[in-house]
């Protein structure tokens, strides 16, 4: 029989579990000479696979940089991202590209939907782009999850801004991607529609079993995550991991005390 302990119920990072992305000694320094500009000043991290992270801090203190170099959209000035097992640093513009289509999922505030092509099109327009033949049955079955099956022909243009985003993330799961990065989803949404969002990341870790790493700036959405890093001036500041602390309160007394 094994006597190893069960894997705890907060989804807390377990030593030797398979990480989705990991971040080393990671540095952004945009532009040169004295207008340079340092967006991440040595950050290290893990993101364990299966679990979902929320990234805060004040504006300007890097998240959107992170995201972009976490995800192959920018290369950092030093330092390693490796996404899966594979080091980006390593890999060329075209090999980043077809990365980014085939393993890693985005979601936007704004969508970024294509208006022109239905609901079902937009989803499966990842696996198109990728020559993978469309799962009728991975389609569906997001599509429902979602709530959105009985939607499937209309246009983008025909939805509402929660209804948009729940097709972006139908999208950004369709390919089974190493990571979801989704960059403050809930921004452009009220408060209803938001939790319809962030309940289906949070379903997308405990069921799927995605990773997802969402930027925001609302401690009531930070706090459907596992854990939850804040930033300021490009550093990890600060790192907030279990049932108890990843609260609201807790987290939003966190930010205040960064003086964001
Ligand atoms: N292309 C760029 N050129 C020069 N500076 C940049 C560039 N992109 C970001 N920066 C600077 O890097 C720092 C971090 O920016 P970043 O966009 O990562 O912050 P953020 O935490 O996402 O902020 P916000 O909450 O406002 O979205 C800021 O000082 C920003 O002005
Ligand atoms: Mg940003």
């Amino acid at each position: 029989m094994k006597t190893t302990p069960p894997r705890p119920i907060d989804y807390r990072p377990v030593t030797g579990e398979h990480m989705a992305v990991r971040l080393c000694s990671l540095r952004k320094v945009h532009g040169r000479g004295a207008g340079a500009v340092t967006a991440l000043d040595g950050i290290d991290h893990d993101f364990p696979a299966g679990t979902f992270t929320a990234v805060m801090g004040p504006s300007g203190s890097g998240k959107s940089t992170l995201m972009h170099c976490a995800a192959g959209l920018e290369r950092p000035t030093a330092g390693t991202v490796v996404l899966g097992s594979r080091d980006l640093g390593t890999m060329s513009e075209r090999q980043l590209t077809l990365l980014r289509r085939d393993h890693v999922g985005f979601v936007f505030q704004d969508f970024h939907l294509i208006p022109a092509l239905s609901v079902a099109a937009n989803v499966e327009l990842p696996l198109r782009l990728a020559g993978r033949r469309p799962d009728a049955h991975r389609l569906d079955d997001l599509l429902s999850r979602v709530g959105l099956h009985d939607r499937r022909r209309h246009r983008p243009g025909q939805l509402s801004g929660g209804q948009r985003q729940r097709v972006a993330l139908a999208r950004a799961l369709i390919t089974r991607p190493e990571v979801v990065f989704a960059d403050e989803p809930t921004g452009a949404l009220d408060r209803a529609s938001g939790r319809e969002v962030l309940a289906l990341l949070r379903a997308a870790v405990d069921d799927l079993g995605a990773t997802v790493v969402m930027v925001t700036h609302d401690p009531q959405a930070a706090a459907w995550a596992d854990e939850v890093l804040l930033l300021a001036d490009g550093r990890l500041v600060d790192q907030l991991t279990g049932p108890d602390t990843t609260t609201a309160e807790t987290i939003a007394a966190r930010l205040a005390a960064l003086g964001a």
